[in-house]
């Protein structure tokens, strides 16, 4: 997986070594109150160690799970996931052949720009391997997800039922547009 670097942040793949703070992170309700059709927290520090072991065997040229790190004293301060997206339909959900970006950021590092720094920098990386386009979806309520869409150019297109049997907003970058490219 490819290593990022931004002003502040560094982008790298997951080792073993960062379960307690994945476990901290996803057993927060702030955190996941958003994600998933039904959220919910980690209740046991081992679900860390198999999220961590899932993205390190996940194997694709330009999609990835990054753990995202600060430059000036190393400590994590939360992930952006690039990964294709599940049409709505009937389970199993099947690909729509779209990628979606994401971002899961520990609370004590909101409020200082590194959600939107470290997924610009992955726009801007997804372009440069040669996608076209990249969707973000969030819920309705989410508006801290929806800042991040806007500050790094993604565009609202609307709600949309196409993705995860959920109606969700949707943004859409495309490559050769938006500020994600000024990394490239
Ligand atoms: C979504 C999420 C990543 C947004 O985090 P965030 O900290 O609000 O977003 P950013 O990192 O882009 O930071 C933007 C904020 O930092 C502020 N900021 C402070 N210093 C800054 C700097 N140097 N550069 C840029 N922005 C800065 C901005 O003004 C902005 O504050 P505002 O929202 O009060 O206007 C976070 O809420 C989260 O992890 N939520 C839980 C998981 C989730 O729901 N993910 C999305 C699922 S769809």
């Amino acid at each position: 997986m490819q290593i990022l670097m931004t002003d502040r942040l560094l982008l790298r793949p997951w080792e073993p070594e960062d379960a307690d703070f994945v476990y901290d992170m996803y057993s927060r309700w702030d955190v996941q109150q958003f994600i998933g059709l039904v959220p919910r927290v980690m209740k046991d520090r081992s679900e860390a160690d198999r999220l961590i072991e899932r993205c390190r065997s996940y194997d694709h040229p330009v999609h990835g799970f990054w753990a995202v790190q600060r430059a000036e004293d190393a400590h994590l301060v939360g992930t952006i996931l690039l990964k294709g997206i599940p049409a709505s339909g009937e389970a199993p959900l099947q690909p729509s052949g779209d990628t979606e970006i994401g971002w899961h950021f520990h609370p004590d590092y909101w409020g200082r720009g590194y959600a939107a720094e470290a997924a610009s920098a992955v726009l801007a990386y997804s372009f440069s391997e040669g996608l076209d386009r990249v969707v973000a979806v969030t819920s309705t309520e989410n508006t801290a997800s929806q800042g991040v869409c806007r500050r790094i150019g993604m565009e609202h297109q609307g709600s949309t039922k196409d993705y995860y049997n959920a109606t969700c907003e949707l943004y859409l970058a495309e490559a050769g547009t938006g500020p994600g490219n000024k990394y490239v």
